[in-house]
């Protein structure tokens, strides 16, 4: 008989639905429950997937049905609530990134996963992109030798998405932490998860007023998000260096707003060789018959089957689940990563170079 795996969704929202979609597709996963504090959200998402099982609190979902695990996508200020719920609950978590709003409740939700006996994944979902996977067996064959520099690059030039995300309450803050923790996360993560030792990062907040008047702020955003733009106290751009234990180091630039050209770019730069991806494809910097060369990998689609990130980390949460296999975006990754935010946030603050401990 194949095996099912019970999820109860918690927040009914925009991330929530593309989790949906691809649980959808994954032999025996059942999404039987949701959960959402506003009634319209859960009821629109409960109509839309067929989900009958509705609860507006969490508490209530957890007591009154039987799950396996549960998925956090609710804002970022609930993130620890809720997955430290599920877990006492004894259900193996998925949480969205980032893990929390600081490292001090990230460090909660790990120790609650372990005093359970329970998986908490992290929902790094860039860790499972084709160009991700491809650089992974690259450097996995040493064809970069030690890597000792990277460049993590997320900028949109007007893209703040308004809504909670503004509103550093609930957010935690702007582009550093919502997505500068993508390419932060994967590089680190291609690095081999060196220990971080300092960083040193400036931030700005100076286009969000001008913004603020463009129709086009939320233009990207999907219909029917909050993308008021009535709060606005996050930074609206950042860059940053962060000093690794084996004396690697990270280039950060993120930015909601920033004149400049869009970029997505993730470069990691060693002993043998280089290799960087993003907007462009993947290239690797290489010496061929000694000579300089780069090399533009083709069609990667062609030999991997096309995957969708959102599918392929499902996927892995599901399979973790039913058949123990070990996580690839384990808790402890995110408590990392969350101290490193919060250093970020902090040498932003006072303009100096913060020590992690
Ligand atoms: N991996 C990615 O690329 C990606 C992309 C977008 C969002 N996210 C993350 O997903 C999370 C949700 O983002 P979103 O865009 O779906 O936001 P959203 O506002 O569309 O959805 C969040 C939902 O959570 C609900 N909620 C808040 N607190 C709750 C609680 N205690 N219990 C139940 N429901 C609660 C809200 O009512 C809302 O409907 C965030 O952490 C965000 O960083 C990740």
């Amino acid at each position: 008989m194949m095996k099912e795996l019970r999820i109860g969704l918690i927040g009914a929202g925009n991330i929530a639905r593309t989790h949906l979609n691809s649980y959808k597709k994954i032999p025996g996963a059942k999404v039987v429950a949701i959960c959402d504090i506003n009634e319209e959200i859960l009821n629109s998402t409960g109509n839309a997937y067929g989900i009958e099982k509705r609860f507006t609190s969490v508490e209530d979902m957890l007591k009154s049905t039987t799950l396996d695990a549960a998925d956090v996508c609710v804002w970022n200020c609930n993130h620890a609530k809720c997955a430290i719920a599920a877990l006492d609950a004894g259900l193996n978590t998925l949480c969205e990134k980032p893990m929390a709003m600081n490292a001090e409740e990230a460090e909660a939700m790990e120790a609650a996963a372990i005093r359970n006996n329970k998986l908490l994944m992290l929902g790094f979902v860039t860790r499972f992109s084709n160009e991700a996977r491809i650089a992974k067996e690259f450097i996995a064959d040493g064809k970069l030798g030690e890597i000792y520099y990277s460049k993590a690059i997320y900028l949109r030039r007007n893209g703040c998405p308004g809504g909670w995300f503004s509103d550093k309450s609930k957010s935690g803050g702007g582009p550093i932490i919502d997505i500068g923790v993508h390419p932060l996360d994967l590089t680190r993560y291609l690095m081999g998860n060196p220990e971080p030792v300092s960083v040193s990062a400036v931030s700005f907040d100076k286009l969000h007023e001008e913004r603020a008047q463009l129709k086009t702020i939320a233009g990207w955003m999907p219909k029917g998000a909050d993308a008021r733009y009535d709060k606005n106290d996050v930074e609206d751009s950042a860059v940053a260096i962060i000093r690794y234990a084996n004396g690697a180091a990270t280039l950060l630039e993120t930015s909601y707003a920033l004149n400049c050209i869009p970029k997505t770019e993730r470069e990691l730069y060693g002993t043998k060789g280089g290799i960087s991806f993003g907007d462009n494809g993947l290239k690797i910097f290489t010496e061929v018959n000694g000579f300089m060369a780069n090399v533009d990998l083709q069609d990667l689609n062609f030999y991997r089957e096309k995957a969708d990130l959102f599918d392929c980390e499902m996927n892995h949460f599901v399979d973790c689940c039913l058949n123990g296999t070990k996580c690839d975006s384990p808790a402890h990754d995110g408590v990392v990563i969350m101290k490193i935010l919060d250093a970020l946030y902090e040498s932003a603050k006072t303009g100096k170079e913060v020590t992690i401990k």
